[in-house]
């Protein structure tokens, strides 16, 4: 039996790799092709534990480029793309919004011509039966909530930052392009993801590293801003279920009914932090700093994930208290991986390998 080839984008990434680990480990039927540009936020050190694996490969490239993906589509005859790779940080889009429409708006619409051309000339006729393009996307588009009321699949979108305006771009291409020529798409877009491989420029991780290394936390403005946390291990099940059950042409909200104002979460950080690194209680929260507030700061995110729950079984497993105490043990168990995202080290051995080639 020939096995299906799955094209996962930015699966060197933080949610990427955990979606990479699941699919190799679940899906021995499947081949996983992991195409990463591997940029400041990509690290293969992300997967070691899969990388030898028969049914994986990893592929450095970039999705600006048209032709390299009309190459790798033609090579490997994708039955299905997950795509995640993308520009993630709203801090860094608002100092350089053009990389951001390059790959998150450019590169998205790449990989939906090299799906449609391939698919289309694999099945005369556009017949799109048993092909899926998945695209991944966030719960920014929707821009900010006030005190109450949650996101569901209606919401207006309403993006804010450059970062939440391409994603939303995007995902009005992926539509775009199932309503004009039947592209089977499936759409997520999800709350604020935590856990392990999470690049220490989120607010989570950071949070925990200068803890460890008695640097102050910057909380941007006063700290009253809410994100809607969700264990990255829980998103990657949703997206196994939204890949094989979502129906095409859908959009899925997934989230964590569990909404903390960011001064709260790092309070709760330096109390788990003093307890596991023996300190007095009270003295991590020294560490926190106010500081300039970020320009166009959303107020409040909150996903109604009803609509996966029902239709397609999913929910959230962890408690929030659980899989902080799990995500902080698994960064005090990992300072090697930290300080090499953390000195720029990380980056000079996998970019050279792959380079070489
Ligand atoms: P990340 O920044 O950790 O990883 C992005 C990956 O994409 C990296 O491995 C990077 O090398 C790769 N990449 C970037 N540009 C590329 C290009 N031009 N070509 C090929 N690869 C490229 O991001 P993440 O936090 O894992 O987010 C993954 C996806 O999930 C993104 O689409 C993001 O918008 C979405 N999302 C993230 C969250 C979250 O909380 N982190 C929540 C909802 C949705
Ligand atoms: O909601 C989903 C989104 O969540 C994803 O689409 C994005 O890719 C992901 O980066 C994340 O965006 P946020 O901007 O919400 O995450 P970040 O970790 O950057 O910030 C979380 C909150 O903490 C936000 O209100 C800003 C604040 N913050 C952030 C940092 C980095 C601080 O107060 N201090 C900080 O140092």
């Amino acid at each position: 039996m020939n096995k299906k080839h799955i094209l996962i984008t930015g699966g060197a990434g933080f949610i990427g790799s955990h979606v990479v680990r699941r699919f190799v480990k679940s899906y021995p039927e499947y081949n996983i092709i992991n195409l990463d540009k591997l940029t400041y936020a990509g690290n293969l050190a992300n997967l070691r534990d899969i990388e030898n694996a028969a049914n994986y490969r990893f592929v450095k490239g970039d999705i600006c480029d048209a032709s390299f993906l009309q190459e790798l589509f033609s090579t490997y005859h994708f039955d299905g793309v997950i795509h995640l790779a993308a520009e993630s940080h709203v801090d860094r889009s608002i100092s350089n919004p053009m990389e951001f429409i390059m790959t998150n708006v450019v590169g998205t619409v790449n990989l939906l011509n090299a799906a449609r051309e391939s698919w289309s000339r694999l099945l005369s006729g556009g017949d799109f039966e048993n092909k899926r393009f998945y695209h991944i996307s966030t719960d920014e588009v929707y821009g900010s909530l006030g005190e109450t009321g949650f996101f569901t699949e209606d919401t207006k979108y309403d993006p804010h930052s450059p970062y939440s305006a391409s994603k939303a771009s995007s995902d009005h291409m992926v539509r775009a392009y199932h309503d004009t020529y039947g592209l089977p798409v499936v759409i997520s877009n999800c709350s604020n993801n935590y856990g392990s491989f999470h690049f220490p420029e989120k607010l989570i991780p950071l949070a925990i590293n200068n803890i460890c290394n008695n640097k102050p936390v910057p909380v941007y403005g006063k700290g009253e801003n809410i994100r809607d946390w969700l264990f990255v291990e829980d998103h990657a099940v949703a997206i196994d279920v939204i890949y094989h059950y979502g129906k095409n042409g859908e959009t899925y909200n997934i989230g964590g009914h569990n909404e903390w104002k960011n001064i709260d979460l790092i309070q709760l950080l330096c109390k788990i932090l003093d307890r596991k690194l023996g300190r007095p209680e009270g003295t991590s929260a020294q560490l926190i700093t106010y500081v300039k507030d970020r320009a166009g700061h959303d107020l409040r995110y909150a996903i109604d994930s009803s609509k996966l729950q029902r239709e397609l079984g999913w929910k959230p497993s962890l408690q929030f208290e659980e899989g902080l105490e799990k995500t902080v043990d698994w960064y005090l168990a990992n300072k090697k991986w930290m300080d090499e995202v953390t000195s720029g080290e990380y980056q000079n051995y996998y970019q050279n390998q792959y380079d070489l080639r």
